[in-house]
């Protein structure tokens, strides 16, 4: 049986949280809720333990003799963590770390996915400061079902009003069983700067943090993939469970890429791969006895060109960070390499690398254009993963024929 954990905060929308309760009964799933002391202040918590038939906690150290230490039992048995409705107070202490009560505490503790549904006055949620608590969060690994518009208990009009219970429980759902379409699909990602070493210390490399292809290969991994990420260098953390190999120059990771490829379903190339490198890799440290040096650079190869070279089955999607003609660009790059998809930035306007978001356009082989809109590096994975799985599912259906 799945088991949520319902943490009820202090709002007007605590009664809401009623129904959550009883939809989720009503599919069999267990339900302990949490209540701060606020919250107590709007609904009884009678009424979330008729409806949950589970003790309600309602503080930290009033523990039902069930539980041994009922924040970290209830942290190590949930599968979501839902918070609803999320007051400015508990968001502030989700991103601070600060933990003086029972639901911090225990959101703190677990290793469970955590759902947050923010209900406030309008200004508060427009705030710069609740604004960054979510950001923050949300770079975490957090799920946030956001307010819906409309006019708040306080008289105000505009966004605050906790969302509705319906999408709230779609959400809950969709981290219970999360969709696994990539089942059964060997996957490569690559991501990170490639370096080009000029002699024993010291590389030529990019800004590229690895991000993107780290969201890519987690957002696959949930999804079912059997995913191997092929880095360079990195500044961005790889989540525990990704498989990993490193190959820091071009060489190496086309010699990683080409080992597995005859076996591999599809190639994400979201790695900035070095086009040129150094002619001569000295030796020995170069001394400063010169005012100036030249360093001679010869073309790299084009790892994904020389996949798409090789194709057979294999689906192949190319990232293009363009400054100018993006569409134009992108498309040559789609036809030259051969590719199925090629993910294109714009990087007029401020770099892409580093940042949090992006705004990717996909061009499709079939002239296709998608324009996904801004969205976090996690976010524009999984939009990218579901428009290569309708073409996967094309290609099974023509197979299947
Ligand atoms: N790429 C590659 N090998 C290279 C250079 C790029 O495999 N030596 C891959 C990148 O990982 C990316 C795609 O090709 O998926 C496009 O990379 P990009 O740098 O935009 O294109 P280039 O072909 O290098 O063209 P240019 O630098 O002239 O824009």
């Amino acid at each position: 049986m799945k088991n949520v954990v319902l943490c009820v905060t202090g709002g007007v929308a605590a009664y809401k949280a009623l129904e959550l309760v009883s939809r989720l009964k009503k599919h069999n799933i267990n339900v302990d809720v949490a209540m701060t002391k606020s919250a107590q202040e709007f609904v009884t918590p009678l009424s979330f333990q008729s409806l949950s038939q589970n003790p309600v906690i309602t503080d930290m150290f009033d523990e039902p003799k069930a539980y041994e230490i009922a924040h970290i039992s209830l942290a190590k048995k949930a599968d979501v963590f839902a918070v609803v409705p999320a007051t400015a107070n508990i968001i502030g202490k989700m991103a601070h770390g600060i933990s003086d009560d029972f639901i911090s505490t225990s959101i703190m503790a677990t290793k469970a996915e955590v759902l947050i549904a923010p209900a406030m006055n309008t200004q508060m949620y427009a705030s710069p400061m609740v604004q960054e608590n979510i950001a923050k969060l949300k770079s975490i690994g957090y799920t946030f079902v956001s307010p819906g518009a409309g006019r708040l208990a306080c008289g105000d009009v505009g966004e605050g009003k906790l969302a509705v219970v319906d999408d709230i429980f779609d959400e809950i759902m969709k981290l219970l069983y999360p969709k696994k379409d990539f089942a059964g699909r060997k996957v490569i990602v690559t991501a990170g700067g490639t370096e080009a070493p000029v002699d024993p210390v010291r590389v030529l490399t990019n800004r590229s943090s690895g991000k993107m292809g780290i969201a890519l290969a987690k957002a696959l991994k949930d999804r079912g993939a059997d995913v191997t990420l092929i880095h360079g260098h990195l500044t961005a953390s790889v989540p525990d469970g990704i498989k990993t190999v490193s190959a820091l120059t071009n060489e190496q990771m086309d010699h990683e890429i080409l080992k597995c490829y005859d076996d591999t379903d599809m190639v994400i190339m979201a790695a900035a791969v070095s086009d040129f490198k150094v002619r001569e890799i000295s030796k020995h440290k170069i001394k400063k006895s010169e005012d100036s040096f030249t360093l001679e650079l010869v073309k790299d190869k084009d790892i994904l060109k020389g996949l798409g070279e090789k194709k057979k089955n294999q689906i192949l999607i190319g990232f293009a960070a363009e400054s100018q003609d993006l569409e134009a660009h992108a498309r040559e790059k789609l036809e030259r390499k051969n590719l199925d998809f090629i993910a294109a930035n714009d990087i007029s306007e401020g770099m892409v690398f580093g940042k949090e978001k992006n705004s990717i356009i996909l061009y499709a082989k079939d002239g296709k254009m998608t324009a996904f809109g801004e969205l976090s590096k996690e976010e524009s994975a999984h939009r990218l993963l579901d428009e290569i799985m309708k073409e996967v599912t094309r290609r099974d259906q023509t197979t299947g024929l």
